[in-house]
């Protein structure tokens, strides 16, 4: 049985006014795994990701992290034991790449040597020159500055790495080549990461188990990738993996060495 790393137990999110973004969401996240959020835009993805480190707080529910229940830890010092990385790289833009990746060592007290030595060893580590470690962010390509965001996020070791769309501001190319990066750290590092995207492919590909989401913040299904293909849990989640997709990814093998044998999903509009 796997160790559940975060929980979350009825957490409901209602920002000022409005219907739910987040509706009574219960669900166990696996330790040293990637789980991945998809779902259409302003079902509740960013709003969840961002309830486990206490960037927002739930209306009402529990969340816990290795036991303990994310309202006991300051959330400040929350923030800074996980990595973050943000779609837009969110990299401090007078700030060279080296000070950039040691920030959170900083904040934390690690020493000015030492913080950039690790850096410079992260640089190495997401596949980067250490040439480029003196460069502005605004100096780098679009998937330089993702990489440079991953190492940031990882320069204080942490346990627990959140993604916010990290890679969907870079061409697909570059993209494929970050999602196997990410892939090739998670088997040294094997980090519980969660991992948000809009993309069901990149949901596929990454994921241990995929959390699809429907409008409203409802869960419409949890499982792994290959479940959620074979097996929709309803015509919302079948629709949003879609025909095409549905098949292309039916040569999938089952863990188990069977191989799976297309179905067909059903397709509301056409
Ligand atoms: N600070 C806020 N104040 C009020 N409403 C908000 C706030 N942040 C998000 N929302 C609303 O909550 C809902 C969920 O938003 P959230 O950002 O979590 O969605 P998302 O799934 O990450 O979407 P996207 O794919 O577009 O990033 C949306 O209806 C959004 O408008
Ligand atoms: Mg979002």
């Amino acid at each position: 049985m796997d160790q559940a790393m975060i929980e979350f137990q009825s957490v409901t999110k209602q920002y000022q006014g409005g219907n739910p973004a987040v509706d009574q969401l219960t669900m166990s996240i696996d330790k040293g795994s990637i789980t991945v959020f998809v779902g259409p835009s302003g079902c509740g993805k960013t709003t969840s990701l961002r309830m486990i480190n206490r960037m927002v707080e739930p209306t009402s529910g529990v969340i816990t992290v290795d036991g303990r229940d994310v309202t006991s830890v300051p959330a400040a010092e929350l923030r800074r034991s996980m990595g973050y990385v943000m779609q837009s790289s969110g990299l401090m833009p007078h700030r060279s790449v080296l000070d950039n990746i040691a920030t959170v060592p900083r904040l934390n007290g690690v020493s000015k040597t030492e913080a950039r030595k690790r850096a410079e060893e992260l640089l190495d580590v997401v596949g980067l020159a250490s040439a480029l470690g003196k460069r502005y962010p605004s100096q780098l390509s679009g998937g330089q500055q993702q990489r440079v965001g991953v190492a940031r996020a990882l320069a204080a070791d942490p346990p627990v790495l959140l993604m916010d769309e990290p890679f969907s501001a870079v061409d697909p190319v570059v993209r494929d080549e970050l999602q196997q990066e990410l892939l090739r750290l998670q088997k040294d590092l094997a980090k519980t990461i969660v991992f948000v995207t809009h993309d069901i492919d990149e949901a596929t590909v990454l994921g241990d188990k995929v959390a699809v989401f429907a409008v409203g913040g409802k869960l419409a299904q949890y499982a792994t990738p290959e479940e959620i293909l074979r097996a929709p849990a309803n015509d919302f989640v079948a629709s949003f993996v879609g025909r095409d997709r549905g098949f292309r990814h039916l040569g999938f093998t089952a863990s188990d060495g069977v191989a799976i044998h297309p179905v067909p999903t059903l397709v509301l509009d056409g």
